[in-house]
């Protein structure tokens, strides 16, 4: 197991600051030494909880048939059909653990096209959490709400269905989030809830479902008014002493140089002006998943403002994972704290829950992926760069590994194909200098490791 250390933590400062407040605070009020402030996260408590991301439940008795299922699963790189066998492992798992979690963060895309039954049929699920001790937060994402694209796939064809609003997308999830948060924000789905004594969990919604017309809108944005709902609340939350935790559907940092650009549906809007807002106001962590990879990236900014970016990968992609938080607190009024992450990964199912052929569920999920990203890398090679089949296939098996690491984080290429990408990367064919430069971007890896971690989260500057 790889553990990277942001930096260094710092008890001994933490006592010390400890110490001049409990001195000046004698001094001040004489003998009251009483306010510290009961619902403030007390010194040494840790709390363990969960992360699964991008479930994309779909109610299978919908309907799994059809060239237009089939089409829907390829496009979308989601094992659809599997899904209930693998939120099911995936629960089991979360119970199994010692000590339990004590909740589970869902941020988002918490069916697969939004569809009313899909939304229902995964409460279910949720409850069976909740009936365990283990209480559950989601936000939605981009495929949840007001969906046009909500279809059942039977056998005569795709036939459309009710995608709840953002109002009965709460009403849905009340016992998740909706009906117990402690503050709502009027504009957005965003809420704050207090899911342990002291700290206070951020749901931010930054999607656009108000805006679908023909389809989901991919991209996210944080509107002005919940921005600035989101400031004052942190400005709250210090002033209460709370720890912050924060997790949205889209990105806020980039998880390769150039995904602003290149892929900006998958970042929030402004990303870096609004990540740089948040952080100064000491917003600084955020779990997310949308981009359907294990990455984890820290920004800093030149003023010494930083985000640590936590996102997971889809519960229906290869590697399949989740994560197990310990977050642990120093000593009270210090405000920093530490996150331990590790990553779990689903690789057995039920036999007869995945295809015939297979080993195991994991290998299937690996191939399936596989199979999917190399075909489309085919086309991509073939419609961007006018390839034949014969040359692309030179190139695809490299797009593929490439990908295929940026899904499962800590992306490291083996010394051969780290020649082969500089060799493309500095070829005087423009095009191939292209191919080897996205390669070089793939493999880069931004610090810190993805999949199991240290995390230090310092105290804001008063
Ligand atoms: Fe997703």
């Amino acid at each position: 197991m790889v553990f990277t250390r942001q930096d260094p933590p710092s008890p001994l400062r933490a006592q010390r600051g400890l110490l001049f407040f409990l001195v000046a605070a004698f001094l001040l009020s004489g003998c009251d030494l009483s306010g510290g402030g009961s619902s403030s996260f007390p010194e040494g408590k840790s709390v363990r909880f969960a992360v699964v991301a991008d479930p994309h439940f779909y109610d299978t008795d919908l309907g799994t048939e059809g060239e237009a299922f089939d089409a829907w699963v390829n496009e979308e790189i989601k094992m659809i059909a599997g899904g209930e066998a693998i939120l099911q492992e995936t629960i089991r798992q979360i119970l199994d653990t010692e000590p339990k979690p004590e909740f589970l963060l869902i941020p988002g895309d918490l069916t697969a096209d939004g569809d009313e039954s899909s939304h229902q049929k995964l409460t279910e699920h949720l409850y069976a959490l909740v009936d365990a001790g283990v209480d559950v937060w989601v936000v939605p994402g981009n495929h949840d709400i007001s969906n046009p694209n909500a279809f059942a796939y039977t056998s005569q064809g795709p036939v459309g269905m009710y995608s709840p609003d953002a109002e009965q997308f709460a009403e849905i999830y009340r016992d998740f989030g909706y009906g117990r948060a402690i503050k709502r924000d009027p504009d957005s789905l965003s809420y704050i809830a207090e899911p342990v004594p002291g700290l206070w969990l951020f749901g931010i919604d930054s999607n656009r479902y108000r805006e679908n017309v023909n389809s989901s809108i991919v991209g996210g944005r944080i509107a002005p008014e919940t921005m600035g709902w989101l400031l004052e609340n942190m400005r709250a939350a210090r002033e209460n002493d709370k720890l912050v935790i924060a997790m949205m559907h889209h990105g806020i940092v980039e998880h390769f140089l150039g995904q602003g650009d290149f892929m900006p549906d998958f970042i929030v809007q402004d990303w870096d002006a609004v990540g740089h807002e948040l952080a100064v106001a000491g917003m600084n962590m955020m779990f997310t998943g949308h981009y359907h990879t294990q990455n984890v990236t820290r920004r800093d900014w030149d003023d010494g403002a930083y985000m640590v970016e936590i996102q997971t990968g889809s519960l229906l992609t290869y590697p399949v994972p989740f994560r197990i938080v310990d977050l642990e607190m120093g000593p009270q009024g210090a405000k920093w704290m530490e996150m331990a992450i590790e990553s779990r990964f689903v690789d057995e199912l039920p036999y007869g829950t995945y295809p015939d052929g297979f080993c195991c569920f994991g290998y299937y999920a690996r191939k399936f992926t596989e199979h999917i990203v190399f075909r489309r890398a085919m086309l991509e090679l073939e419609a961007l760069y006018g390839m034949e089949p014969a040359r692309a296939k030179v190139y695809a098996p490299l797009m593929t590994e490439a990908v295929m690491a940026h899904f499962a984080g800590d992306e490291s290429p083996s010394f051969s194909t780290l020649l082969r990408v500089i060799r493309l990367a500095n070829d005087k064919d423009p095009v191939i200098s292209e191919i080897g430069l996205i390669l070089a971007s793939l493999w880069n890896d931004l610090d810190p490791s993805d999949n199991n971690l240290l995390i230090q989260i310092d105290a804001p500057p008063e």
